[in-house]
């Protein structure tokens, strides 16, 4: 493995550095200095802190590891970006002549209002970087444009509305299902007037248990290609992959992360 450099974490010289730097941090949240070396001798809290002290650019992990594990990692070791209130997940959806973009289908479980617009408008632009392509942003729902009355419906309403306000330049609507987010004439039926519905390629799902059992329907059923999931709203780029990766996911996974950061 020529030009590939293996660092071993045992007797390593950065674990005394890693280790102040991270219980400096972590004190007041009633960590020991002892727990805090523990944590440094894993491999997700030991590679964070090689990004977070700028001696690796890209962390991929979590092909041995639980997703809630790796992202307690990131998030103690590199933290949440400036100006981005939570961190969040997104798919790329690949089928042969179509890619979408799905989220939360991995961290976030019952994002609020505020969350879910944050996480929508994290999603969109960070698709739009990747692909090249204009984010069209559907935020899900079992109601389109007012057709049912709930409290689940409501959040999603608002939610939307906050996009509105907060991001005007990326076109999105909601609520409205997953038929009048992608069937054209279900779309303007449903929602008449709308910009979006029909032609969405950024589905934003209301919370985890959508989201997780949406993408896995498009990837099992549909055949498509998940690449992800792909975390933002992080400071640096530290990447999950699901425990059924395979090199090509992993090598995939890094180079999005790289376009993104
Ligand atoms: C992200 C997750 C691990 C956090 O879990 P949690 O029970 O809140 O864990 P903790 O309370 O230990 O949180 C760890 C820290 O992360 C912070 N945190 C939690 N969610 C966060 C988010 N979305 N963005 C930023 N910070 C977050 C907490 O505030 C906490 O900070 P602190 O330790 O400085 O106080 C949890 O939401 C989770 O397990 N999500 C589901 C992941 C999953 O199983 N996915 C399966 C599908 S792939």
């Amino acid at each position: 493995m020529a030009g590939i450099e293996l660092i071993e974490i045992d007797n390593n010289p950065w674990l005394d550095e890693f280790t102040g730097i991270l219980y400096k941090r972590r004190k007041d949240k009633g960590w020991t200095e002892e727990q805090t070396l523990a944590a440094v001798r894993t491999q997700l809290y030991f590679a964070g802190m090689m990004l977070e002290t700028g001696k690796t650019d890209v962390v991929v992990g979590g092909n041995v590891s639980s997703t809630p594990d790796v992202l307690r990692a990131s998030i103690h070791t590199v933290g949440v970006a400036e100006g981005i209130s939570l961190v969040s997940s997104y798919f790329l959806m690949v089928f042969s002549d179509r890619i979408y973009g799905f989220a939360d289908c991995a961290v976030n479980p019952n994002p609020t209002s505020e969350q879910l617009a944050d996480i929508a408008i994290s999603t969109a632009k960070n698709f739009q970087s990747v692909t090249g392509i204009e984010a069209k942003m559907g935020m899900l729902s079992f109601s389109t444009n007012g057709s049912a009355e709930h409290p689940d419906v409501d959040k999603v309403k608002l939610a939307t509305q906050i996009v509105k306000d907060k991001a005007p330049e990326i076109p999105c609507d909601g609520e409205m299902q997953f038929d009048a987010a992608i069937v054209p004439e279900i779309g303007q039926r449903k929602f008449p007037g709308s910009t979006v519905a029909g032609n969405v390629n950024v589905m934003i799902f209301p919370d985890l248990d959508a989201g997780n059992i949406g993408y896995k329907i498009a990837q099992r059923l549909g055949g498509a290609e998940a690449i992800g999931p792909i975390m933002q709203g992080l400071k640096k780029p530290y990447c999950d992959l699901s425990r059924g990766a395979s090199v090509e996911d992993m090598v995939s996974v890094a180079e999005i992360n790289i376009l993104m950061s």
